[in-house]
């Protein structure tokens, strides 16, 4: 086994997606991990391999890894000290998580690899121990500036001084404004001449917090194509989406140079009741 341990560091993001803290959830303590480790030998079938950690995500500051990835290290090595005193293996496997941060916005200044792969050196490149396989678990890293999601401008709206823009897609399909307050650049994919200030940029669905961007300035779309592109919505994106408010989930396309290929088709209604189940007697009686 691997043990996920909770280094109690925190890594200075939204709060809902910090999971290094010991007000977290997550992982266990180091007491309890060398509890855990102290009986091993006793425990049948069950060999400690490993250790890792993930403190969280969008993290856009890496003296909050370098500190998990020393805590990591240092407890590796006292528990090699309690493994090798009851004759078992040494770890193994230490897994640093994923949760290096992207820019959602252009002024954002995210942390580059190669900074990200300096400081994994500065903490494991001199390692003393016995061998290790280091283990990364990178997500939005990977993914999320490689998707956009795209949406049909509807109709607009005036109330006073503020401006909707309706669009097609909503916090069903991309969940993170709603959820985090999250920011995603809004932009029209064929401009037009007019450019817009303080628009609301809001989905179809019954929450007034179903809003894709606020108070944005943009350059409203050209009337022959009425799409907006939402940038970043490549991680945690249509993972997150849902059937909310019985809408169909979008299809999914990858484009790679001049071709595409739908690799998910668009929901159908009858999606919404296929994993149903209607109770025979409820059946028996109409
Ligand atoms: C255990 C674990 N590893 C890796 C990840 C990926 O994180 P990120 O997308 O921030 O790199 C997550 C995300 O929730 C996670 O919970």
């Amino acid at each position: 086994v691997s043990l996920r341990f909770n280094p109690n560091v925190s890594a200075k993001t939204h709060p809902y997606i910090s999971t290094g803290l010991k007000k977290n959830k997550f992982g266990l303590e180091e007491k309890e991990i060398i509890e855990v480790v102290k009986h091993c030998d006793r425990l049948r079938g069950i060999r400690m391999k490993g250790l890792s950690i993930h403190i969280g995500s969008q993290i856009l500051e890496l003296s909050a890894l370098e500190m998990s990835f020393k805590k990591i290290a240092e407890l590796c090595l006292k528990l090699n000290g309690i493994l090798e005193l009851k004759k078992q293996k040494p770890i193994q496997l230490v897994d640093l998580g994923g949760g290096i941060g992207i820019p959602y916005r252009p002024s954002e200044k995210a942390i580059a690899i190669e900074q990200y792969t300096r400081t994994v050196q500065k903490i494991f490149g001199s390692w003393m121990g016995p061998p290790i396989t280091l283990g990364f678990e990178p997500g939005r890293v990977l993914v999320g500036n490689a998707g956009i999601l795209l949406t049909e401008l509807l109709y607009k709206k005036s109330r006073g001084k503020k401006k909707f823009w309706i669009v097609d897609a909503g916090m069903n399909d991309l969940m993170r404004p709603s959820l985090y307050g999250s920011f995603h650049e809004i932009a029209s994919i064929v401009k037009g001449s007019k450019t817009e200030k303080n628009i609301d940029i809001v989905g179809p669905v019954c929450e007034s917090s179903d809003f894709l961007g606020l108070s944005r300035e943009i350059r409203e779309p050209h009337s022959d194509f009425p799409f907006l592109a939402v940038m970043s919505a490549g991680a945690y994106g249509m993972s997150m989406a849902s059937q909310y408010n019985s809408r169909n989930r979008p299809a999914e396309v990858l484009v790679s140079g001049d071709q595409w290929h739908l690799i998910r088709r668009r929901d159908e209604l009858e999606d919404h009741w296929e994993q149903e189940i209607i109770p025979w007697d409820l059946e028996q009686e109409g």
